[in-house]
């Protein structure tokens, strides 16, 4: 499976912090909002990953992560000249994608849960042909919208409905088979210009061929969009972080739990941190590696 981020758009409902700056750079307390769909995909045992943005911004995320080598990933990068919607990201990954599955994930959502490693890897073991994950928010007229019938299948799928038919929010991660990509390419734009995601997804709710699959009340996910959600997120970060001491989204403890790198690696990691800086992060590292 191969792994695309999609960390375009033009983040006018953060201006002005994304006057000069990418929304999927920003902050979430201590580590850059990309870092955390990185991990996810890593986390699900992915490491060939596109990360898509505008062309303004796509050299500070190139700065930031580099081939990905150091993490035992392999990091390509492309432009989304404009926002034209976030199926488009299947379109301008398709010669990356090649003839393998795809993970989709919007650079500015967050996903936490003790359980979400174990169910990343279950759903990419059994994906037929789409795989979504939903979230039950207390405002699902703000998200994508589901419903399901008592195998998981999906029956209904709504962008930002008036009327909710569930509580059910469809997250910003999407497992598709190889074929969405083609899918993807046959797309028309909708009344707003845009290759919707909900449409490629339509596509295989009505083959019957969509799953959905519930993140539950023990996890947590956020979007962050908003300054309040953003916030939110950060929050979350920073308590868990004091409360139990570790960090969450932390990329090379990831490569190094996932076995994409090694010990001797994560000291070499973590030493430069050291050497460069006095935040902490190089120290957590070397802890972790135990040197
Ligand atoms: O976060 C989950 C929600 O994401 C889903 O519930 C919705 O079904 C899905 O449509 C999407 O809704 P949003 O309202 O969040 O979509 P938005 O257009 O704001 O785009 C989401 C992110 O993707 C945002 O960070 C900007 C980026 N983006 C968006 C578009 C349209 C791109 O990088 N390129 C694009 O062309």
């Amino acid at each position: 499976m191969r792994g695309i981020i999609l960390a375009g758009g033009s983040g006018t409902r953060l201006q002005p912090v994304t006057t000069v700056s990418s929304k999927q750079l920003l902050p979430v307390y201590d580590k850059p909002m990309v870092y955390y769909p990185l991990s996810v995909l890593m986390l699900a045992g992915i490491q060939e990953i596109l990360v898509i943005s505008s062309a303004d911004h796509l050299d500070s995320y190139r700065r930031l992560l580099g081939d990905g080598e150091r993490l035992g990933l392999r990091l390509e990068y492309a432009v989304q000249d404009r926002p034209r919607g976030l199926a488009d990201a299947l379109c301008i990954g398709r010669d990356f994608i090649g003839d393998e599955q795809i993970a989709l994930i919007l650079g500015d959502n967050i996903f936490y849960g003790h359980a979400l490693t174990g169910t990343l890897r279950k759903e990419r073991a059994r994906l037929d042909a789409c795989t979504l994950f939903s979230y039950p928010v207390a405002d699902p007229e703000r998200y994508g919208v589901a419903t399901v019938d008592d195998t998981g299948r999906i029956t209904s799928l709504e962008e930002k409905p008036e009327r909710p038919k569930s509580n059910l929010a469809v997250t910003g991660m999407y497992f598709y088979a190889n074929e969405a990509a083609d899918v993807a390419l046959c797309l028309k734009p909708s009344a707003r210009g845009e290759l919707e995601i909900t449409d490629l997804n339509r596509h295989f709710v009505d083959q019957g061929r969509a799953r959905l699959v519930d993140l539950g009340r023990g996890s947590a996910w956020f979007d962050t969009g908003t300054h309040e959600s953003l916030m939110d997120a950060a929050l979350f970060v920073q308590v868990l972080a004091k409360r139990q001491g570790i960090r969450l989204a932390c990329i090379e403890e990831v490569a190094y739990r996932m076995g994409f790198i090694d010990a001797e690696q994560l000291t070499v990691l973590g030493k430069e941190f050291v050497a460069t800086s006095a935040s902490g992060y190089g120290r957590y590292l070397m802890d972790l590696s135990g040197r």
